[in-house]
């Protein structure tokens, strides 16, 4: 692992005294290898499900002797790792080398007993170490608490106005609001904890994170989004017959695969409100397109949807996992611009007609496959890399991509940060939405096939629109901002080192509330209007000589 010793001979020492744990402390996902040394999506997400394994979570008392602490819990086995963090009290996430070690805890462990109050007598990986009165060693000076949020849009304008260039902006958001090393362990570990209370029907089935908890993009605070994973029961279903008869389960039979994953839901939903300590607020919403319950998992602070049977969703965050890890500038990017869409109120918390994260970030996606040479590969590209191993197919759809990122070359692209910013938003200022469909699959605009909007194409379910609920006014809203910030970079992306750094400038200049005012005044877009229908007239000129040469392939889309 990457320790980061200073910290860790400084702040820890006390502990590395007596234990020999070997303690990680706020270290970022985003520290950039090389394409070869970069592990597998797969592999990355099993080696985070086993480690989960082998992790409790402990309620703390705010003042705990944290070399104590420790000290205790060594006593049921090696102590990999652990750390600190706040949400309705302080917690400690604990990680043990050894599986088994849980066990030995366990045992340690009792049943709470009040005489005013009941319990549901489950016992979960979740427990709450007690200060025995009288004990001082439980009154020493508190521990580091890791941050679990991220810092607030003013504070976080004011830090990127310190900043030398629009490139270091970018880069200082994607620092400041990435999830960190810990926050991943804290999500896989309450999939695991949530694991264990639906393993009561199905002992083989696996919760898996998805989403921005794992493609790259997730920002601290972001929900968890979970699913599900019971195809692990009919692998190796085949069994060779002993002496001519075949055994089989008796099953329930139900009249289709989604009312199965409704009432596995429903059941496992109420377990989960029923029996799980820390969660609340639980709200089946089971006739979804996707169905799927939502609840707060308070130890942790995550807001959680778990849905079932959600295999492309997991090759979503599969793809734009390795989008994030091809380019360091990818990262930054979306970050930034799911930032400022949010702040200018483009995309929102709550479903609606806004558009998604998930939109936004393929439509960055596409934007980074336009330059010349392109930053990003097409989609239909990455299939064809895969090696026979990578062969996917989910409900009919090939789902292919080539998992070995060192199988994919780099085109060259150079270009800054602020330059990409400042051509992605004339990009979409001055988009033929009207008329053209974005497709990551083929790199290439293409031709509408449905009167929506705005038409994004699925990548993995090519007949589906993923911005199918934003309505004409939120795409007019994100042209408009969209020509606003493309306007106010080119002019005051030019305050560059040695101007008044009390004054946001640059990318923190368009976080301000203003530019989303000016974009919906009509007077400001005309200004920008200008080389938009100029640059129309080319892209529709490419438009047509595309089609020429593409034939009916792409207008049939
Ligand atoms: P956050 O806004 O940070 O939560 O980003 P997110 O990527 O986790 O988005 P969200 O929680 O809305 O959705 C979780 C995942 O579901 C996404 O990453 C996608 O893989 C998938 N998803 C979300 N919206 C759509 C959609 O409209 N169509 C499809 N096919 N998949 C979607
Ligand atoms: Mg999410």
């Amino acid at each position: 692992g990457k320790l980061q010793k200073t910290y860790f001979n400084s702040k820890r020492k006390i502990v590395s005294e007596s234990v020999p744990a070997k303690i990680q402390t706020t270290s970022k996902t985003d520290e950039y290898k090389p394409r070869d040394e970069r592990k597998s999506f797969y592999k990355l997400q099993e080696e985070r499900r086993e480690q989960a394994e082998r992790c409790v979570l402990i309620n703390c008392p705010p003042k705990i002797n944290e070399k104590k602490f420790i000290k205790q819990l060594s006593r049921h086995g090696n102590i990999n790792n652990y750390f600190f963090y706040e949400s309705f009290g302080m917690y400690a996430v604990v990680e043990f080398s050894e599986k088994d070690s849980i066990g030995s805890l366990r045992e340690a462990t009792n049943i709470p007993h009040s005489q005013h109050e009941a319990t549901v007598p489950f016992k979960s990986r979740l427990l709450s170490i007690k200060a025995n009165s009288g004990n001082q060693s439980f009154s020493q000076p508190s521990v580091q608490c890791l941050k679990q949020t991220p810092i607030g849009v003013n504070e976080l304008i004011q830090k990127l106005s310190s900043k030398d260039s629009v490139d270091q902006q970018l880069y200082s958001l994607t620092e400041e609001y990435q999830l960190t090393e810990e926050n991943v362990c804290l999500r896989f570990l309450v999939c695991s904890l949530l694991k264990d209370i639906a393993a009561a029907y199905f002992p083989e089935c696996i919760i898996r994170p998805f989403g921005s908890s794992v493609n790259g993009f997730g920002k601290l605070g972001c929900d968890l989004d979970m699913f599900l994973d019971l195809d692990a029961i009919s692998r190796g279903n085949i069994k060779q017959p002993a002496g001519g008869l075949s055994l089989e389960y008796q099953m329930k039979r139900t009249s289709s695969e989604r009312s199965a994953t409704q009432s596995i839901l429903a059941v496992i939903g109420e377990c989960v409100d029923q029996f799980g300590p820390g969660c609340v607020g639980m709200q089946k919403i089971l006739n979804a397109r996707c169905p799927l319950v939502r609840f707060a998992h308070q130890p942790s602070g995550f807001q959680c949807d778990l849905t079932a049977n959600n295999r492309v969703a997991m090759k979503s965050s599969e793809l734009l996992y390795l989008y994030s890890q091809l380019d360091r500038r990818v990262r930054a990017m979306v970050f930034s611009l799911r930032c400022w869409a949010r702040v200018h109120s483009i995309t929102s918390n709550i479903a609606g007609a806004w558009i998604t994260n998930f939109s936004l970030t393929v439509m960055v996606i596409f934007f980074l496959q336009q330059r010349s040479p392109a930053v990003l590969p097409t989609l239909d590209q990455l299939r064809d890399l895969a090696e026979p191993h990578d062969k996917c197919t989910i409900e009919g759809n090939d789902c292919t991509i080539v998992s070995d990122l060192s199988k994919i070359q780099d085109q060259g692209n150079t270009e800054t940060l602020e330059h990409l910013l400042q051509e992605f938003f004339e990009f979409y200022g001055n988009f033929a939405f009207s008329r053209l469909s974005i497709n990551i699959r083929k790199g290439k605009e293409q031709y509408k096939p449905e009167a929506a909007p705005l038409h994004i194409q699925n990548p993995f379910e090519p007949t589906l629109n993923v911005s199918k609920n934003v309505n004409n006014t939120q795409l007019e809203n994100l042209v408009a901002l969209c020509q606003e910030s493309a306007w106010l970079l080119q002019k005051g992306g030019a305050v560059g080192p040695g101007h008044n750094r009390d004054t946001p400038w640059g990318f923190a200049a368009l976080l301000q509330p203003s530019v989303s005012q000016a974009a919906r005044s009509k007077g400001r877009r005309r200004k920008t209007l200008e080389p938009a229908s100029k640059r129309m007239k080319s892209l529709l000129e490419s438009l047509k000589s595309s089609k020429t040469s593409a034939g009916a392939a792409d207008s049939s889309k």
